[in-house]
């Protein structure tokens, strides 16, 4: 059966595990990448920006010996007079996998839903996942393990925090939030806790939000103190500067946002992976 990778929810959580050990493996292998993918095609498609989406996908499936066709806004039919059916059922006939940033979520599931092949969440306005399991990586590395940690969430309620919400259930940690829209205060979510993780205020496509309220929910020293003391601080960038960290603390001791940052591309491997199976990759 294809697999998709669009919910973290709809993924059994030993898949998920799966998916993290695999990650780790190639890591491992960073110099002597197993070439897994040999004659396979990932294409991507974007409707909104990306670094590290579009690079970690693209650079994970060539070092692995695949193929990759980015299509940014603009660049097909789709959005245009084509139908996401169409679109599915076409690019189905050309590629292995589909990975697409799609604002829409339920877009998204629309195309999966027609096409033939697997399709990958490079984030919607509603999740993140990629993002999740590179963070689900990074503190595994770095505090040894995710079960039973608390992890602190300060500033705006979104695509990455409700993606954070899911991954607590499936891999046992407790998520506490701090945002305007709740009654948790700043300093009492940071208490004691094993990460503290923030995003932008104004993600993509929220231009002209007003941010004055989520001034409160900044994460700087007092926040980072009040922490423990081996915390760590998470952001899945881009960071808008100053704003929802400040500067000592994004570039302090205990930030570990490009490490985070590199492990998208370890995970994106052990996704493709994953749901490439039925095309024959066995790992
Ligand atoms: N963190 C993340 O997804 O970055 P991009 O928007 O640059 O892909
Ligand atoms: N919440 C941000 C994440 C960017 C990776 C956005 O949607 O723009």
């Amino acid at each position: 059966m294809k697999r998709n990778f669009i919910n973290l929810s709809d993924i059994e959580p030993d898949a998920l595990k799966h998916i993290l050990k695999t990650a780790h493996d190639l890591k491992a292998q960073k110099y002597s990448p197993p070439q897994i993918f040999k004659g396979l095609t990932l294409a991507m498609m974007f409707d909104k920006l990306s670094t590290r989406t579009r690079i970690s996908f693209d650079v994970a499936m060539k070092q692995l010996g695949g193929h990759t066709v980015v299509m940014t806004k603009g660049d097909s039919q789709l959005g245009g007079a084509e139908s996401i059916e169409s679109t599915a059922k076409v690019m189905s006939r050309y590629v292995d996998a589909i990975m697409v940033r799609m604002s829409n979520h339920t877009d998204m599931e629309e195309l999966a839903r027609h096409a033939d092949i697997p399709v990958i969440n490079g984030m919607t306005d509603l999740s993140h996942p990629c993002q999740i399991i590179a963070d689900m990586m990074t503190i595994e590395e770095k505090l040894g393990g995710i079960e039973g940690k608390k992890i602190a969430w300060l500033g705006d309620d979104n695509n990455v925090s409700k993606t954070y919400e899911q991954a607590a259930d499936i891999f046992g940690f407790e998520f506490v939030m701090s945002t305007p829209f709740n009654t948790i205060k700043p300093l009492e979510a940071a208490h004691e806790a094993d990460v503290i993780v923030t995003d932008t205020w104004v993600s993509l496509g929220q231009d002209g939000k007003e941010i004055e309220k989520f001034l409160p929910y900044q994460v700087n020293a007092d926040i980072m103190a009040a922490a423990k003391e081996t915390a760590i601080f998470m952001h899945c960038l881009p960071i808008h500067e100053w704003e929802e960290v400040t500067e000592e603390v994004a570039k302090g001791p205990q930030s570990v946002i490009y490490d985070e940052a590199e492990n998208r591309l370890h995970v994106q491997k052990a996704i493709l992976a994953w749901c490439l199976e039925d095309a024959g990759v066995d790992i």
